[in-house]
């Protein structure tokens, strides 16, 4: 089943956002397969954040990653990458839709307080820099007949 990197960035754990974001994407039907509560150190922000290097909020990009804690997740579901983007809403939350992440709680564009991976490829890889392999969990929840049918 596909899976994504969804993350928590510093302003969101800090504004007591952390049960809201993870409600959205639980309700919508997705599975919680890792999650883990860290500071990143810059270099590691700049990793990240690699294919953005020579846009001119880089640095300040990284910096602000690395200013506190960020809630990193796995989420697995059908079309979870794609949808997971929907339901964060557009990257300038002055844009972004109500209902979405981002248009119902963020502002400005620098303190969006959620990441997710744009792509299967960029979810392949941001998934093995933030986790080892054995931090993923595969289980069967109870209500995935529910979520998906079986027939
Ligand atoms: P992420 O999920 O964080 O990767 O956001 P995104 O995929 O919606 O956007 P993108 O990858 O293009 O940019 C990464 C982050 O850089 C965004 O979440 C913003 O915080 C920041 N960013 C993007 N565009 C701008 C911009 O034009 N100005 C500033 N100051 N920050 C930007
Ligand atoms: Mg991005």
């Amino acid at each position: 089943m596909e899976r994504t990197f969804i993350a928590i960035k510093p302003d969101g754990v800090q504004r007591g956002l952390i049960s809201e974001i993870i409600s959205r994407f639980e309700c919508k039907g997705y599975k919680l397969v890792a999650i883990k509560i860290l500071v990143p150190s810059k270099e590691f922000a700049q990793k990240h954040y690699h294919n953005l290097k020579e846009r001119p909020f880089f640095n300040g990009l990284c910096e602000f990653l690395s200013s506190g804690p960020v809630m990193a997740m796995v989420w697995e579901g059908e079309g979870v990458i794609k949808y997971g983007r929907k339901l964060i809403g557009a990257t300038d939350p002055q844009k972004s839709e109500p209902g979405t992440i981002r248009g119902d709680l963020a502002v400005v564009v620098e303190r969006n307080i959620i990441h997710g991976s744009d792509g299967p490829e960029t979810a392949k890889d941001e998934i093995n820099l933030w986790f080892k392999p054995d931090d993923l969990v595969s289980y069967t929840s109870n209500s995935e007949n529910w979520i998906y049918g079986n027939n």
